[in-house]
């Protein structure tokens, strides 16, 4: 009873001290903590970095985003299907022949900006647009452009988007109209994309090359009428038969 007595006594003083001595008079600081780890992972994150590596502060780091470049040479894996396959070029690798045949890329060095005049007549996009898929890509090209492209090109690719209206880039760059580029290749455009061009920044790590050649569509669509539309083109003439 009495030993009870003390095991009582004696945990309920460490829990007051405890409470005092926890806490910090900096209203920033959380006190002492019970399990560090579950507030901070000590692994390395991607976006949010306390600079922490094995408990130790490492001022240097602090605030800089981990998140790496994807290492030189590897490749995304996309599954299986050949047409996806294809869409896809290791990391910033000089293309090879083999790979500038297989991805018509031809004469396009892609380890080089200067691949932009390189990358002309014959570089078409690899991926085929049909009546069957045309709606499908033009729909995901137009997610992708109004996330990452619109605030700058604008809605209707006329090169008035939000962020120039603001006037935040004042005169910094005038952002072309799709419609004056019409004799654009399509390689040019991926290029542009990949690398940037003038004061658009250089997209490579942000979208991948299946994604970017989604985003020529969708810029091709802004400059040649009636791009991507098989549907109607084909109504017409069944109605023109039917008319017949
Ligand atoms: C920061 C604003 C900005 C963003 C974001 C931006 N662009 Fe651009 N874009 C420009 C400017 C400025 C130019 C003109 C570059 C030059 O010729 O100097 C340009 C040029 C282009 C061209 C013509 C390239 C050429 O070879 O002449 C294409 C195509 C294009 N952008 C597509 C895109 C797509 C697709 C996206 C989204 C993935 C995008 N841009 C995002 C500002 C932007």
């Amino acid at each position: 009873m009495n030993n009870k007595f003390n095991l009582y006594t004696s945990l309920s003083f460490l829990m007051f001290v405890t409470l005092f001595v926890s806490c910090s008079s900096d209203p920033d600081s959380p006190g002492t903590e019970y399990m560090p780890d579950m507030y901070r992972s000590p692994a390395i994150e991607t976006y949010v970095d306390y600079g922490e590596i094995r408990g130790k502060e490492n001022k240097s780091y602090k605030s800089i985003l981990s998140a790496r470049q994807t290492p030189k040479y590897t490749v995304p894996y996309v599954g299986t299907d050949e047409q996806t396959v294809k869409m896809m070029l290791p990391n910033k690798r000089k293309a090879g022949i083999a790979w500038r045949e297989s991805h018509g890329l031809y004469g396009w060095d892609l380890d080089n900006v200067s691949g932009y005049e390189m990358s002309r007549f014959d570089t078409v996009n690899p991926m085929v647009m049909t009546a069957d898929n045309a709606s499908g890509i033009l729909k995901q090209g137009e997610k992708l452009y109004s996330s990452m492209c619109m605030h700058c090109h604008g809605e209707k690719g006329d090169g008035n988007g939000p962020m120039i209206q603001s006037g935040a880039y004042g005169d910094l760059g005038v952002v072309p109209a799709y419609k004056n580029l019409d004799t654009l290749s399509e390689g040019k455009i991926f290029h542009s994309i990949y690398y940037g061009k003038g004061f658009m920044g250089a997209h490579s790590s942000l979208l991948n090359k299946k994604e970017i050649w989604t985003l020529v569509h969708y810029v091709r669509q802004f400059q040649i009428d009636g791009y991507g539309k098989f549907e109607e083109i084909a109504e017409v003439e069944v109605n023109q038969e039917t008319a017949e």
